[in-house]
């Protein structure tokens, strides 16, 4: 990867520059798994605009298996720019964003500045963009777990206070911006640009092979995601989570796509009989194992929202959530790390099953609304 502002521009045979007053330029910061999945519907929605996209990719994640799949699945364009910050403790790796983002952004002189989510490379741009004469816009504002312990809280308050245009996805982060005093007509309810790409992508993602080369049947297993810190980092919690996942293997086995910050706690620890460790999965193996699982559990944000768009069961290994829509309008529970519950609550789901319940907005259409917003402020300041 790599790039230079040649490479800056349109991508298709539209217009550059219509010359309009919609023109905008638009620089957008994504680094780690999470954010590709977001960026996607925004950049396509703001390229039909005939909007100048620069992809910045900081280098949060950089496995292929983390970022590059992503691209290629998705047709996301390659990054214009790539700042190789790699992995470091939270102040390296903020600071060297940071570093290496400012001469971008002094160069380009976008209209705005776009991050998505709730990652280090989020609120590292965000704090370069705030103090450039560029908007800045955060997709995905005003979530919530009011957990200081994770560091994505951190990093979701420092990017909402120094955001412009605060892009959320549901009525409750809305309503917690408000309640901190955001400015009204800087909020927009656009609603949630991941589950426009799993829309854009189920069909596809159900025709492909992962269940067959996985040897495994639609509705025959249930699916784990795990890389919280707070979960995997320290030896004994892990231990306590695997036991209570064999436990629950022993009703439905269990498939567990092994995040690269894991794979070396997990090489250190008994996995029980019927949990199957697996390579991280790409995009769309990932999504119609989800589709066709029994249960999920995860203390992954983003899974905790598709299983909600897919109508899967859906158990979060949490205390908290700052998606509290996916328990009230979908089909999340949070049943924390007490191995009890998530014995007892996945024996619950698997007999009884769940309404499948999909929240307003959730409805493929986030990008275009946020473009909407982008495209407008943008040309105000112009
Ligand atoms: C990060 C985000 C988290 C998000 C997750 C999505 C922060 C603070 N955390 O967590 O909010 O949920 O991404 O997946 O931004 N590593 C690799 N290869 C890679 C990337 C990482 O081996 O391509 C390993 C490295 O050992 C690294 C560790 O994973 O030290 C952690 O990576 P990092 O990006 O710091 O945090 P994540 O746990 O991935
Ligand atoms: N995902 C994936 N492969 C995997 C695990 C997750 O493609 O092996 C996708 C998942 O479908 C969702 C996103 O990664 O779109 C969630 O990212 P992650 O759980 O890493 O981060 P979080 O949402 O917790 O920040």
């Amino acid at each position: 990867m790599g790039g230079t502002s040649e490479g800056f521009g349109p991508r298709g045979d539209g217009p550059s520059r219509p010359g309009s007053l919609a023109f905008v330029r638009a620089v957008c910061v994504v680094g780690a798994r999470p954010n590709f999945m977001k960026i996607t519907p925004v950049i396509e929605a703001l390229e039909r605009r005939s909007a100048e996209v620069l992809l910045v990719h900081t280098g949060q994640h950089y496995d292929r298996s983390m970022s590059t799949v992503f691209f290629d699945e998705l047709g996301l364009r390659a990054p214009d720019r790539w700042l190789d910050v790699g992995s470091g403790t939270h102040a390296e790796q903020t600071a060297g964003i940071m570093t290496a983002l400012e001469p971008v952004i002094d160069d380009v002189r976008p209209d705005v500045v776009v991050v998505v989510g709730d990652v280090n490379s989020t609120m590292a741009a965000a704090l370069v963009a705030a103090k450039s004469p560029a908007r800045l816009a955060h997709v995905e504002a005003g979530l919530r777990s009011r957990d200081w312990t994770m560091p994505e809280e951190v990093n979701r308050l420092v990017t909402d206070t120094v955001s412009d245009d605060l892009l959320a996805p549901s009525q409750d982060a809305v309503d917690n911006l408000l309640a901190e005093g955001h400015a009204p007509e800087r909020i927009y309810l656009v609603g949630n640009v991941m589950i426009d790409t799993l829309l854009a992508n189920l069909e596809r993602a159900k025709k492909g092979d992962v269940m067959a080369r996985l040897g495994v049947a639609e509705g025959s297993y249930g699916l784990v995601t795990m890389h919280r810190p707070a979960n995997v980092d320290d030896p004994d919690m892990l231990a306590l989570l695997l036991k209570a996942l064999g436990e629950v293997a022993t009703r439905c086995p269990l498939l567990l796509p092994v995040h690269p910050r894991v794979a070396p706690h997990m090489a250190a620890a008994y996995v029980p009989a019927g949990v199957r460790v697996i390579e991280p999965l790409g995009y769309l193996d990932f999504l119609a194992l989800e589709a066709g699982a029994r249960l999920v559990l995860t203390d992954s944000g983003g899974v905790q929202e598709e299983t909600t768009a897919l109508g899967v069961p859906c158990l979060t290994l949490r205390d908290t959530t700052e998606r509290p829509v996916t328990i009230t309008e979908g089909t999340n529970v949070l049943v924390g790390r007490d191995p009890d519950r998530i014995i007892a609550e996945a024996d619950r789901v698997l007999r009884d099953g769940v309404v499948p319940r999909r929240p307003a907005l959730w409805d493929g259409k986030a990008g275009e609304r946020t473009a909407d917003v982008l495209v407008d402020e943008g040309r105000c300041r112009r």
